[in-house]
């Protein structure tokens, strides 16, 4: 990918990398990617990757910023914490989720098949410190993970990936 024409292909990313991924990655070509798209959002913060990409200048992309999941977990902005938050700091929940990531100097692909919501969804809201930093501490109350191939994806791909509990009974492991 790094060979082709710059014209075309000027920046290469990846997706789904952890810190040992994108490690094993640059120590085997010497190239470090530009962008890794991942699941971010408050209930699933990690620091280690967040701190790794900011020291490596790799740009963080945020996928199911909203929680979005294929196991029929509530979504983030029906959360009563994340409601009364976003009440509070007169925005509706889905913006206090966007900048929530953005805060932390990610951006982010929200999806959806509603127009107004696309539109909406680019309006970014100025949410404060203060609001920023209890959706924070409501995320660390709740850790989780939805996008695990193992478990959410159908077919279901039986490969640990991520090395969470869920994954442990896994056959493949990714070759780092
Ligand atoms: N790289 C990867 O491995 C990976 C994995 C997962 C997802 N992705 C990509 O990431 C993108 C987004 O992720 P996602 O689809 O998992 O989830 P998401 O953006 O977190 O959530 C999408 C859900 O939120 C709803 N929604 C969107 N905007 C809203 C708003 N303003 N208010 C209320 N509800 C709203 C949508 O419903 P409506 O459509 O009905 O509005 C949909 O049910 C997609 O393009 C997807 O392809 C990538």
């Amino acid at each position: 990918m790094t060979k082709l024409d710059k014209k075309k292909a000027r920046a290469v990313g990846v997706s789904n990398h952890t810190v040992k991924h994108l490690e094993a990655l640059i120590k085997a070509t010497g190239q470090t990617p530009e962008v890794n798209q991942v699941e971010i959002h408050a209930r699933l913060q990690d620091d280690e990757l967040l701190e790794f990409a900011k020291k490596n200048n790799i740009h963080l992309t945020g996928y199911s910023s909203f929680g979005n999941n294929m196991i029929g977990e509530p979504l983030l902005f029906t959360e009563p914490v994340v409601e009364q938050i976003a009440a509070d700091e007169g925005c509706t929940p889905a913006q206090l989720l966007l900048a929530w990531v953005n805060s932390r100097g990610c951006s982010t692909i929200p999806k959806s098949v509603s127009a107004n919501r696309i539109k909406a969804n680019f309006e970014v809201a100025e949410v404060s410190e203060n609001a920023l930093k209890k959706l924070t501490e409501f995320g660390k109350s709740k850790p989780a993970r939805f996008n695990i191939p193992l478990t959410a994806n159908k077919p279901r791909w039986n490969i640990d990936i991520f090395k969470t509990e869920a994954e442990k009974p896994a056959k493949h492991q990714v070759i780092v």
